[in-house]
C-alpha cells in the first residue's frame, strides 16, 4: 500500500468509494501509513498479559500472533463478567477493533475501571479500511482514563463492516497481515516506544465521520439490539448468538430468539449465526445503516479462529 494509492489492492474497493459511501469523501483522503521495518534486537522472555476483545476473530488472532509461551491471554468480555481488573506483568497489551475509528464502547469502560502495572504498554488496533486517528484516539482515552501506552500502532484486516463491505469480496483481498505482524512483533521485541501519528486530515475525517453518524465521543458505538436486529425464519434455534455476544444480549424463549439489551455493534452474532438468520432491521433514519447492507448472504470469521473460540472468549 503506497501513501498515493487509493486502493487496498487492484481488487479492493477504494477508499474514496468507501468514503462516499459513508457521505463522507474528503479530497484526498489520507492513505494508511505502515510502520517502518525494524530488525529485532533478540532480548530476555518476558512475561506479557494481552487482553483482547473480538468479534469475528480478527483481533484474537493478532492476539495470538503477538503471544508467546510467556503470555496470557484474557478475553475483556470475561474480564468484565469476572469484575477481574488489577493486570501486573512486565508487559501488557490491549488488541482490539475498530468502530468508527474508536475503540468497543465495553473496552473503553474497561480501560476506566483497569489498574495495569507494566514496565511496557502497548495496544495494537485491528481495521479493515480506514483507521484515520484511532490510535490518537485511543491515546488520549486510556490516558484519560489514567493508564498511559507506550505503544499503539493499526493493523489492517478482512472489514467487517456489513453497511458498507462484502464479505466474499474483503476475503479476497490480500492486506499482508503476516508482514505487518512481523513488524509489530519486532517492535514489541525492542520495547519501542511510538504512538502511530495521525495527520490533520485524519482529525477532519473522523469529525466529518462523527458528526455524519451522530455518535457521540465520549461513547462511541453504544446501540440497541432490539432495534437493530431481527431474527427471519430460517432460525434453527442452535443457540450460537446466545454465546457469542458479549453482552449476552441474545435468549432462546418459547416464541424464539430475542435480542435485548445495550449492543457495542460488534456483529459477532450477526456474522456467526450460521443460518444467516440474523438480519439488520429496516433503519431508514439511522445515516449508518439507512441502506441496508452490501450481500445479506455473506458473512465472516477469521479462517484461523474457531466458533468454540468466539463463544469462549465472549460467553456471559
Ligand atoms: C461497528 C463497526 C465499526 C467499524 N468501524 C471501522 C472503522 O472506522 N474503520 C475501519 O477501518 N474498520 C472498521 N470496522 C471494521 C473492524 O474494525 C475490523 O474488521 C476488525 O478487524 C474486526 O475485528 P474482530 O474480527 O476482532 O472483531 C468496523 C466494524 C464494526 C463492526
Ligand atoms: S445463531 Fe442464528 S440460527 Fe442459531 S439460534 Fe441464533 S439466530 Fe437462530
Ligand atoms: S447484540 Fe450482536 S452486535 Fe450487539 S453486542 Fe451482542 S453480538 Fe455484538
Amino acid at each position: 500500500m503506497g501513501k498515493d494509492n487509493d486502493n487496498d489492492n487492484n481488487k479492493g474497493i477504494s477508499r474514496r468509494d468507501a468514503l462516499k459511501r459513508m457521505g463522507l469523501f474528503v479530497a484526498g483522503a489520507a492513505a494508511l501509513s505502515m510502520p517502518s521495518a525494524l530488525t529485532s534486537c533478540g532480548g530476555e522472555k518476558k512475561k506479557r498479559i494481552i487482553l483482547y476483545f473480538t468479534a469475528t476473530g480478527n483481533s484474537l488472532y493478532i492476539a495470538r500472533q503477538l503471544a508467546d509461551e510467556n503470555t496470557e491471554l484474557l478475553s475483556i468480555p470475561q474480564m468484565v463478567k469476572q469484575n477481574r481488573y488489577d493486570f501486573e506483568a512486565d508487559e501488557v497489551g490491549i488488541i482490539y477493533p475498530i468502530y468508527g475509528h474508536m475503540p468497543p464502547n465495553m473496552v473503553r469502560n474497561f480501560i476506566k475501571q483497569a489498574r495495569i502495572k507494566a514496565d511496557y504498554k502497548f495496544a495494537v488496533l485491528t481495521y479493515g479500511m480506514l483507521d484515520f486517528n484511532a490510535a490518537e484516539l485511543w491515546n488520549g482515552i486510556s490516558q484519560k482514563a489514567g493508564t498511559k501506552f507506550d505503544y499503539i500502532n493499526t493493523l489492517v484486516m478482512v472489514d467487517n463492516w456489513l453497511p458498507n463491505f462484502d464479505m466474499n469480496e474483503q476475503m479476497k483481498i490480500d492486506k499482508h497481515i503476516p508482514e505487518q505482524v512481523e513488524k509489530i512483533k519486532a517492535d514489541l521485541l525492542k520495547q519501542r516506544k511510538w504512538i502511530k501519528p495521525a495527520t490533520a486530515e485524519d482529525r477532519r475525517n473522523h469529525d466529518g465521520f462523527m458528526s455524519f453518524s451522530r455518535l457521540d465521543p465520549e461513547v462511541g458505538f453504544l446501540k440497541r439490539s432490539e432495534r437493530y436486529f431481527q431474527v427471519t425464519d430460517a432460525c434453527i434455534g442452535c443457540a450460537i448468538c446466545t454465546e457469542v455476544c458479549p453482552r449476552g444480549n441474545y435468549e432462546l424463549t418459547s416464541t424464539g430468539v430475542k435480542a435485548e439489551g445495550d449492543c457495542d455493534f460488534c456483529f459477532a452474532c450477526i456474522h456467526n449465526c450460521p443460518q444467516k438468520a440474523i438480519q439488520f432491521a429496516d433503519l431508514p433514519d439511522d445515516p449508518l445503516l439507512s441502506r441496508g447492507e452490501v450481500n445479506p448472504n455473506a458473512r465472516y470469521r477469521n479462517d484461523h479462529v474457531s466458533l468454540w473460540s468466539i463463544k469462549e472468549s465472549n460467553r456471559q
